[in-house]
């Protein structure tokens, strides 16, 4: 193992429209280079599969450069590749997966393809240290809102429960196409909702009644949130009337904050742990982080929230869950390995 302070290495990330490259010795962050193609999407309203696999390569070695200068690390220094294997977009995932066997092979190093999911919330070491023995973990990214039991980070996640239809995230992104706010939406409702009232209209929280709790005590869903919201606002604009967009925005905020803290809130009693993990894109939403720390400094529970800045696809979250996965002393990925969209929650690394 290179030097101290733990395993040497470079994460790779791809699965979506971010190309992330990250740098990272043990838990210390060295680099973390993210170059996006998401200018290339807003005008379609979404990510286009092939524009995003053409961006990854072509801004894959320019940002593996940038990432080895910033953190003044040769590639022969390394102690492993780490690379997102899924889930994600095929052709998207195939370019990162590539470029790190193909580092691999040149390198002589070995190979860790890992989840894209489990990296946003193994995030939150570079920020916090080491996780304790076992804790829950509330995962909400764009295609994604899981709740999660945690007992070694590179080998034992579980899924208590899940979206049953929407991601907060994808029910973030067509709100605010109803808005008429540009792609992605998160940033742009979580900005507006900040001049809104959060009560000005009650939006339902989907799963949250009595009959719901035997079947989906810790399952989400956001699709008949997303559904009314669009027909409020469109009985508005019927009515002649004008769309008050920031006490939409900011009563939508409300209503998934409300619901996912309350679960993740519901699932630390659950499971009897005394520590939370937040990750994922919308964890960067201030509403979500604040009203969360709230609700868990109320019983006790100890909240980790990833700074914002890491909350979104990048390749440190890759490189810090590969590094743990060395230092665990886990086998490396085989040469072999194949991108997996839909990489369970359950698989680690490939
Ligand atoms: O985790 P992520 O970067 O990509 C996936 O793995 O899917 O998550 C992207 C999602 C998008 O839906 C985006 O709108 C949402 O995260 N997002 C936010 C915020 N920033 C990003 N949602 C709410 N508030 C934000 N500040
Ligand atoms: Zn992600």
């Amino acid at each position: 193992m290179s030097d101290s302070g733990g395993p040497l290495v470079l994460g790779i990330e791809s699965s979506c429209d971010e190309t992330g490259i990250g740098i990272v010795r043990g838990r210390e962050l060295l680099a973390n280079e993210v170059a996006s193609s998401v200018a290339e999407h807003v005008r379609f309203g979404g990510v286009v599969p092939e524009v995003a696999s053409r961006a990854h390569l072509s801004a894959m070695v320019p940002a593996l450069r940038r990432a080895c200068a910033s953190a003044d690390v040769d590639l022969s220094e390394l102690d492993g590749i780490a690379v997102t294997a899924g889930p994600g977009l095929m052709g998207a995932l195939v370019v990162g997966l590539s470029a790190a066997k193909a580092l691999a092979v040149a390198l002589n190093k070995p190979l860790y393809g890992v989840n894209h999911l489990i990296g946003h919330v193994a995030v939150d070491l570079l920020d916090h240290g080491p996780l304790p023995a076992e804790c829950a973990a509330l995962l909400v990214s764009g295609g994604h809102s899981s709740l999660l039991h945690v007992r070694d980070i590179t080998g034992e996640v579980s899924e208590l429960g899940a979206t049953i239809d929407d991601a907060a995230g994808e029910a973030y992104d067509k709100v605010a196409r109803v808005l008429g706010l540009a792609y992605p939406g998160g940033p742009a409702i979580d900005e507006l909702a900040a001049q809104g009232n959060p009560k000005a209209i009650a939006f339902p929280r989907g799963l949250t009644a009595g009959k719901d709790q035997a079947k989906h005590r810790f399952d989400y869903s956001f699709s008949g949130l997303k559904t009314a919201v669009s027909r409020w606002v469109e009985t508005e604009r019927l009515a002649g009337r004008e769309v008050p967009t920031a006490d939409v925005a900011a009563s939508f905020q409300e209503a998934v904050a409300d619901v996912l803290t309350a679960k993740a809130v519901a699932a630390c009693n659950y499971l009897g742990v005394d520590t939370l993990l937040l990750g994922g894109g919308v964890a960067a939403n201030s509403r979500l982080r604040t009203l969360l720390a709230e609700r868990t400094a109320a019983v006790g529970v100890t909240l980790r929230r990833p700074r914002p800045g890491l909350c979104t696809d990048n390749g440190a979250m890759i490189a810090v869950l590969g590094s743990a996965v060395v230092a665990a002393g886990r086998r490396p990925s085989a040469l072999e390995i194949g991108a997996d969209p839909g990489m369970p929650i359950s698989t680690v690394l490939a």
